[in-house]
């Protein structure tokens, strides 16, 4: 069988834009999902929408035997209004594609096209999973609720992001941890209110609060082995109505950031011991609560990690291919690489000028870079459904 020849790049281009200009946020991917479901459908993978609510899985089966690898894309977008001026500029107000999801959703469908016209010679089987809600760390997770690694078989799980802190044509990988852990926290400190005159009657849950900003801080500090980065930012600080009027309650909240599950844990335990006998010592009580929307660390595979490092050289020439350090940010494809081995990299989208800063309204990328996605994508793909298994 033959096929005419051809554009992936402009066609993922064509996606990525359209997807740009119609964003939309965690578990309301819908448009999103029905054109991820009606390219991979007419590209003749067997579709399964509705995978935690507007998830998709498509499964292309080779014809030659091998390995399950997983190819994961994520579809959301963020609540911001977008402040660059494009022909393509999002058409929904207080909703903009400012990470570069829509690249990765289009360069996911495009390499199961490509792929899909070459399965008389694919060894294997390649399922691409395309999930919702990744900046509120909830996709990911809900995702491996339905038992999808186990559902497809699923042995490895591959990813890129793109980063407009990188060149165009440039590629990151490292093996073990990338991207920092997240964890959000609230600190509900209960005090006894009362008159401003008379504090000896009252607990002033102002004063617990304030000994838990400036201690946790720290505490965080002291407790941080220099080769395992912790980073704890306090964000808010609410408390109290009037100047006279000693308050109830005061809240604080803030996030925790690592780059090592076993350091997560031991600090996630001291900042919750440490804020229960600093409030006990001003006789007021704090609970500490973490969000259960966390982000663990994300570990790349070292057999994995050097495979996409091995790929991208032959792909785009060694002086292209970066071991870049890790990163503070957090991305909730770690729960995936936390189930299966796998890697996670990142290809350079900088437009030439200022840099445009992710989760800013002036984020903008490359469209360059997706050329790029699809040629190491691709080169991954088809090589891990035939590597030796990495575990
Ligand atoms: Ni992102």
């Amino acid at each position: 069988m033959s096929f005419p020849a051809q554009d992936w790049d402009a066609l993922a281009v064509d996606l990525r834009q359209d997807f740009h200009a119609h964003p939309e946020l965690g578990f309301q991917e819908v448009r999103t999902a029905a054109i991820v479901a009606d390219r991979l459908h007419n590209a003749g993978l067997e579709v399964t929408t509705e995978v935690a609510t507007t998830g998709v899985v498509a499964v292309l089966h080779g014809d030659l035997p091998g390995r399950t690898i997983a190819w994961r894309a994520d579809m959301d977008a963020l609540p911001l209004e977008e402040e660059v001026d494009l022909p393509f500029r999002s058409t929904k107000s207080g909703v903009m594609h400012a990470c570069g999801h829509d690249g990765h959703t289009a360069v996911g469908i495009t390499l199961a096209e490509v792929l899909a016209q070459g399965r008389d010679r694919l060894c294997g089987t390649v399922v691409f999973i395309f999930q919702p809600a990744e900046e509120i760390f909830q996709g990911a997770r809900a995702m491996l609720a339905t038992g999808l690694l186990d559902n497809f078989n699923i042995e490895e799980v591959y990813g890129l992001h793109f980063t407009s802190n990188m060149p165009t044509g440039r590629i990151g990988v490292r093996p073990g941890p990338m991207w920092a852990s997240a964890d959000g926290f609230e600190i509900h400190v209960q005090g006894a209110g009362g008159h401003g005159a008379y504090p000896h009657l009252t607990v002033n849950p102002i004063i617990a609060a304030a000994q838990l900003a400036t201690g946790l801080q720290s505490l965080v500090a002291a407790e941080s082995d220099a080769e395992n980065t912790l980073v704890m930012s306090l964000g808010e600080f609410q408390s109290g109505t009037a100047y006279n009027i000693i308050p109830e309650t005061a809240k604080l909240s803030g996030s925790l950031r690592t780059l090592d599950d076993i350091a997560r844990q031991a600090i996630m335990q001291r900042m919750q011991d440490y804020s229960e006998m600093i409030a006990k010592a001003h006789r007021a009580q704090a609970q500490l609560t973490w969000s259960p929307h966390a982000c663990p660390c994300l570990i790349n595979d070292p057999t994995a990690a050097k495979l996409v490092h091995h790929c991208a050289v032959e792909s785009e020439g060694e002086e292209h291919v970066e071991h870049v350090p890790p990163s503070l940010a957090s991305d909730d494809m770690s729960l995936f690489l936390q189930h299966r081995p796998g890697c996670y990299f990142k290809i350079g989208a900088a437009l030439s000028g200022p840099v445009r800063p992710h989760h800013s309204p002036k984020f903008a990328m490359d469209d360059l870079a997706l050329a790029v996605a699809l040629r190491v994508g691709e080169k991954v793909l088809l090589a891990a459904v035939q590597a030796k298994p990495a575990h």
